[in-house]
């Protein structure tokens, strides 16, 4: 898609459809009276008639009379108090969503005064839309099949409008957009592919093909090489599979680099192919979501190539290791007793409390190859859906100037966060009579012995972001489709940014 910011009056750029976004209740004044009076008062009239409505990413389309553009597309900002990045965002997604099935070649949005409703101003706005455009354009319903004609269009050019701005300065923000845009939609459209196509094998060739296009290195660790590292909570959980467990490690950078700030990050996702549960087997509703259990994955290998495309040489980590999770005669049992690779034994008494296993071997990993500071991402818990829901990440960190670094990434990334306590007390609910510990407790407060299970494995500063809410919709929106969100990969490509030279 051709990206290209103009300055002209919003009825004078030529496109198949121009979108007008409105804040509050759709009162036509100013640019959008004069918007209205070409179009012939169409807007005007379908406010009348109850169609144009204050409500957020609410929309119609509507003959574009005297204006350059063929359609006219009205969207509701919604309430002027509570516009955020997020909305913005999700305006440009909703605009491009709202067009699916139609024939659209080029879509120009007019900026209107977003600018003035967030920090950043008009420049953050257009990359807002432009990634939000490019989100929007995702479609899982094409995945398996070549005739679904209800996708989004697919644009050969968005033309952003924006009458007196620094057309230059928005050009780049609306590129940077577009790219973060499309990064989201490659973790997106690795983590909506099925278990029986993506097995941990395959997210290592795609990981391989990916490291190859951005020039990053590479190294699969396969179950010898791990059983020689000592990584005997990744191996446990891998071993009940016939596809075996891959250890994906990804860098940019040269070996051993800090980055501008000083810090050699590493980001570490989940990457559980499929979670039966293993022989804590799980109930059979909804077993079919756990082919998402690989989104932390997916969402660091998608977001180090990211990192890569707009700051090349950007010293980052990205590991991610993956396995499936069956029940088999070669599975691990509950009650089984690991060690894991910083030595610490493991009493594995839930098998479906696996993601906590290869992540702390993942995390103990990076920490030997150097790593200085810590996120991992991981679909971990139900709990944290039941408390939060789909549109809230929960969040865990020490030191508590690191957790802040994250969430002021997450900010500037327009995604919401909320940080929860890691309570020291409830430690000895993991205790164990044969190990260390155990992989869980009892089920109160389950969502904080998760983090304090994963703790057990980190000596450096480390945030814990567990998306399994927010990874994917099980409703379509006016702005996403069903499934995978591509939720924090933003917010892990500006926090890696933050070092960028
Ligand atoms: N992958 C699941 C968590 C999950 C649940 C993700 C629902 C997305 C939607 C994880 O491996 C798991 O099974 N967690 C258990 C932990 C429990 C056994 C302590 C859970 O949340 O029930
Ligand atoms: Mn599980
Ligand atoms: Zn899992």
């Amino acid at each position: 898609m051709h990206l290209r910011v103009v300055v002209d009056q919003p009825w004078d750029v030529p496109a198949d459809v121009l979108a007008v976004p409105f804040v509050g209740e759709p009162a036509l004044e100013g640019a959008l009276a004069e918007i209205d009076r070409r179009a012939g008062g169409e807007l005007s009239a379908l406010a009348a008639f109850g169609d144009l409505k204050a409500e957020r990413y609410a929309s119609v389309v509507a003959a574009g009379g005297q204006l350059r553009a063929g359609r006219l597309l009205a969207i509701g900002a919604g309430d002027a108090e509570t516009i955020t990045r997020q909305v913005i965002l999700r305006i440009g997604s909703a605009i491009e969503r709202r067009l699916a099935g139609r024939s659209v070649k080029t879509l120009a949005i007019w900026l209107g005064d977003l600018g003035e409703r967030i920090d950043g101003g008009a420049a953050t706005v257009a990359e807002l839309l432009a990634r939000g455009v490019v989100e929007g354009e995702f479609e899982p319903a094409t995945i398996y099949r070549a005739d679904y004609k209800k996708a989004p269009p697919a644009l050969e050019e968005l033309i952003l409008v924006a009458p007196g701005a620094d057309a230059a300065a928005l050009q780049r923000a609306a590129e940077r957009g577009a790219i973060i845009g499309e990064g989201a939609n490659l973790a997106r459209l690795l983590d909506n592919r099925a278990a029986n196509d993506v097995t941990p094998e395959v997210l290592a060739d795609e990981a391989r093909a990916i490291a190859e296009r951005h020039g990053l290195f590479i190294d699969v660790i396969e179950p010898a090489r791990a059983a020689e590292l000592g990584m005997g909570m990744f191996l446990a959980v891998g071993t009940g599979s016939d596809n075996p467990p891959r250890m994906i490690v990804l860098r940019s950078g040269d070996e051993g680099a800090k980055d501008a700030a000083g810090r050699r990050l590493a980001i570490v996702g989940k990457g559980v192919c499929f979670d039966s549960g293993g022989i804590s087997i799980k109930p059979a509703t909804q077993m079919e979501e756990m082919k998402m259990d690989k989104t932390g994955a997916c969402t660091v290998i998608a977001a180090i190539a990211t990192v890569a495309r707009l700051a090349p040489g950007t010293p980052l980590l990205a590991i991610a290791p993956a396995v499936e999770n069956m029940p088999g005669p070669h599975s691990a049992r509950p009650g089984d007793v690991v060690k894991a690779m910083n030595g610490k034994t493991v009493d594995i008494i839930n098998t479906d409390a696996e993601g906590r296993l290869i992540l702390g071997d993942a995390m103990c990993y990076a920490e030997k190859i150097g790593a200085t500071h810590l996120v991992d991402i991981a679909t971990l818990t139900g709990a944290v859906a039941r408390a939060l829901g789909d549109q809230m990440t929960g969040a865990f960190g020490t030191p508590q100037a690191w957790y802040d670094a994250v969430a002021a990434a997450g900010e500037r990334a327009g995604e919401r966060y909320w940080q929860l306590p890691m309570i020291d007390e409830y430690r000895p609910d993991l205790d164990s009579w044969y190990a260390d510990f155990t992989n869980t407790g009892s089920a109160d407060g389950g969502l904080v012995k998760s983090a304090l299970f994963l703790r057990e494995f980190v000596t450096v500063p480390w945030v814990h972001l567990d998306i399994a809410g927010t990874a994917y919709f099980r409703k379509k929106t006016a702005y996403a489709p069903v499934g995978a969100t591509g939720v924090s990969h933003a917010t892990l490509v500006e926090l890696a940014l933050a070092g960028a030279r």
